[in-house]
């Protein structure tokens, strides 16, 4: 059985004071191997617990997730994470970043170089691998953190609002690459985002989520991701079919954060 399975997932945090947050309730998600689903959902929904139960750092108050026919447990290298910013070694150059799971594994100097080499290239950084990471731009940086991951082959690739810091024009540029990453490697990838057209660009699949609790509140299957590997993403964009759904979920976006204003008397 190949692919992730997430089933019927809950997630509550007890609090200090003796109040809880329900922070998912019954999350169901199945992904086939290769499948890009992204993440989009106003801000307390639950995207990042969700990431963080996939990964193995939390454990689930309900339900169980299934990673190619095996239940989860804990962290494991077959799910690699990249943060928005700030998970890499600031100090260190981004060849030993990006060589650093290769190294832990014990992995020899020889095919250690090669997979570095091989990564730089896919990312555009071989001219800048001797470089310490805090000399680089934010866009670099994020071609670092996702090299990095690449480099302990994950089956899945969890990300979460990894572009958010970036300027638009970086931005796009990114996307660009994340798109040409899946195709190239055929990762399984979850990727959460604030923007509604990042997550219909890059989202063969997209799932908007809603709070309290939280929970999937609708579901997409998109043509864009496809589109957007052989076009410029521009063009993408411009496709009468994109500004519809955008639109659609901007609404159903915008209707929550209301709720979620007039709920706490703001
Ligand atoms: N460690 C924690 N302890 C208590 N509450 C938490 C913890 N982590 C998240 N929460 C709460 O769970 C809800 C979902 O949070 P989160 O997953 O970070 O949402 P999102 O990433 O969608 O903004 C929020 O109400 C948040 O305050
Ligand atoms: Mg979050």
């Amino acid at each position: 059985m190949s692919g992730l399975e997430i089933d019927k997932l809950s997630m509550r945090f007890d609090l200090p004071n003796g109040s809880s947050v329900q922070a998912l309730k019954d999350v169901s998600i199945d992904l086939k191997a290769g499948e890009l689903l992204s993440v989009l959902g106003p801000s307390g929904c639950g995207k990042t617990t969700l990431l963080n139960i996939v990964a193995g750092f939390l454990a689930p108050t309900a339900g169980e997730i299934t990673l190619n026919g095996s239940r989860v447990h804990g962290p494991g290298p077959e799910r690699g994470m990249v943060f928005q910013q700030g998970a890499l070694f600031e100090w260190m150059s981004v060849r030993d970043n990006v060589g650093f799971g290769p190294r832990m594994k014990g992995m020899a100097e020889k095919p250690k170089r090669e997979i570095v080499d091989h990564l730089l290239d896919v990312v555009g950084l071989q001219e800048f691998k001797e470089k310490a990471v805090y000399e680089l731009s934010g866009g670099m940086q994020q071609r670092v953190a996702l090299a990095r991951c690449l480099a302990n082959e994950p089956d899945v690739i969890l990300m979460d609002e990894p572009l958010g810091a970036l300027d638009a024009l970086t931005r796009e540029k990114m996307q660009g690459l994340v798109l040409k990453l899946w195709k190239e490697t055929g990762k399984t990838i979850i990727l959460i985002t604030h923007s509604v057209e990042e997550a219909l660009l890059l989202g063969e699949r997209l799932i908007v989520m809603a709070p309290r609790p939280g929970r999937i509140h609708k579901e997409y299957n998109l043509p864009f991701a496809d589109m957007g590997v052989g076009q410029d993403l521009r063009e993408v964009k411009k496709h009468p079919d994109f500004a519809t759904v955008r639109e659609e979920i901007l609404g159903m976006i915008w209707d929550m954060e209301e709720e979620i204003m007039g709920g706490s008397g703001s």
